[in-house]
């Protein structure tokens, strides 16, 4: 079976497990590692991460990067820049993100022809995968409305302490997580908030069928009683302690398709923040649906699992699905972007045998 050469694109909290992913998965290569930090700059890509040497150095350097010989980019940085994603797939390395475009057409039309155009340049393809999005938001919803027949509402939740994420640019820019009302309010990454959130909104209404008629987006907040201290630093009294947003879409026949996130910091009890928001689970995710068939799908890490445990496993899921669908984006006809309605199912990996179909 043909094993694929996958560059790591960033190094943070899901590119450093997404490189532990790479070197243990049975069809893949690790061909180069690109950071951005002088401090992981010429070292071996085993010691970035506290793991075995491999022999690959990391590099900031885009132009050595790009002349690898390499089939592939697990794109991890953050903030990301579509025009270096389309240099990479012009180039034509395959891009798998954790990071937008994950349904681009209704949302972001120029930039869906601008990488459907970098794409066929390169004769490769991109796709953008994750968590949430990229897994809660829309490929596992679209795989339990199999079940259903009339379908009124589907709403995915996720809720959680994030104290223990380290990654500042998502807890402090993405999350409002200690921002002031106003700074929170005149976020300048609201209206690309919105649109990520409105693309797998769009894959869900585009995999059954229809079209979203109406986009609604809602956004409320409790601030912090008191200071909290997280991976990030001090969420200060008086500012977000959690953040609570809900992008709506609903289709012509009248489906509701909702894209919810409680995120905050303190404790799983809220105890640290000026009233308490009753949650529908302390951690983790659901997926709730209403129609002919109702459903409360609860994906959550077991009990013991401590709390950091938790966060960071919850991250490895999103390292680990762009990990896993790699040799499927390689490996998918027509160089263009690839979305979970044009890709086979995305599994793990035990071996590198071809399968018996
Ligand atoms: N879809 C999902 O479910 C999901 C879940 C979590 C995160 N994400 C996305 O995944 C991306 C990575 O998240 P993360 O948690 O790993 O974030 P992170 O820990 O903050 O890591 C981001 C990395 O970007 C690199 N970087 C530093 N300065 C940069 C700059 N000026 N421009 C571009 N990159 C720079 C750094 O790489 P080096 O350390 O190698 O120098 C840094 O470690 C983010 O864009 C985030 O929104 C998506």
């Amino acid at each position: 079976m043909k094993k694929y050469r996958a560059i790591q694109w960033a190094t943070g909290v899901v590119g450093s497990s997404a490189l532990r992913g790479i070197l243990r998965h049975p069809r893949l290569e690790l061909a180069g590692v690109k950071v951005y930090s002088e401090a992981k700059e010429g070292r071996d890509a085993g010691d970035v991460i506290g793991a075995a040497k491999t022999g690959i150095v990391a590099t900031r350097d885009v132009d050595a990067i790009l002349a690898l010989d390499a089939d592939c980019v697990i794109y991890c940085p953050m903030p990301w820049s579509t025009e270096e994603i389309c240099r990479l797939l012009e180039r034509g390395l395959h891009v798998i993100t954790p990071c937008p475009y994950w349904f681009p057409f209704v949302q972001n039309p120029d930039v869906a022809k601008q990488i459907e155009n970098a794409c066929k340049k390169g004769g490769s393809n991109f796709h953008a995968s994750g968590c949430n999005p990229g897994g809660i938001a829309e490929r596992f919803p679209l795989t339990f409305t199999g079940w259903m027949n009339r379908i009124d509402r589907i709403q995915m939740t996720e809720c959680g302490d994030c104290t223990t994420y380290s990654s500042a640019g998502v807890m402090r820019e993405l999350m409002n997580l200690g921002k002031t009302p106003d700074g929170a309010r005149n976020n300048p990454l609201k209206t690309m908030l919105a649109k990520s959130w409105y693309e797998p909104i769009d894959m869900i209404a585009a995999g059954l069928g229809s079209r979203i008629a109406r986009y609604e987006a809602k956004h409320d907040f409790i601030l912090a009683a008191e200071p909290i201290e997280t991976a990030v630093g001090t969420i200060e009294k008086g500012t977000i302690g959690l953040n609570h947003y809900q992008h709506i879409g609903v289709t012509h026949e009248g489906t509701e398709i909702i894209q919810e996130q409680i995120w905050f910091v303190g404790g799983s009890g809220q105890e640290k923040l000026e009233r308490k928001m009753k949650v529908p689970r302390e951690s983790g995710w659901r997926i709730h649906f209403e129609g002919d068939v109702n459903l409360n799908v609860d994906v959550d890490f077991p009990p013991e699992l401590t709390h950091d445990e938790r966060v960071a496993q919850g991250l490895s899921t999103t390292a680990f699905h762009l990990v896993n669908a790699v040799p499927l984006v390689c490996e998918a006809p027509e160089p263009g972007i690839k979305t979970y309605l044009d890709l086979p199912m995305i599994t793990g990996c035990l071996g590198d045998e071809s399968s018996t179909r």
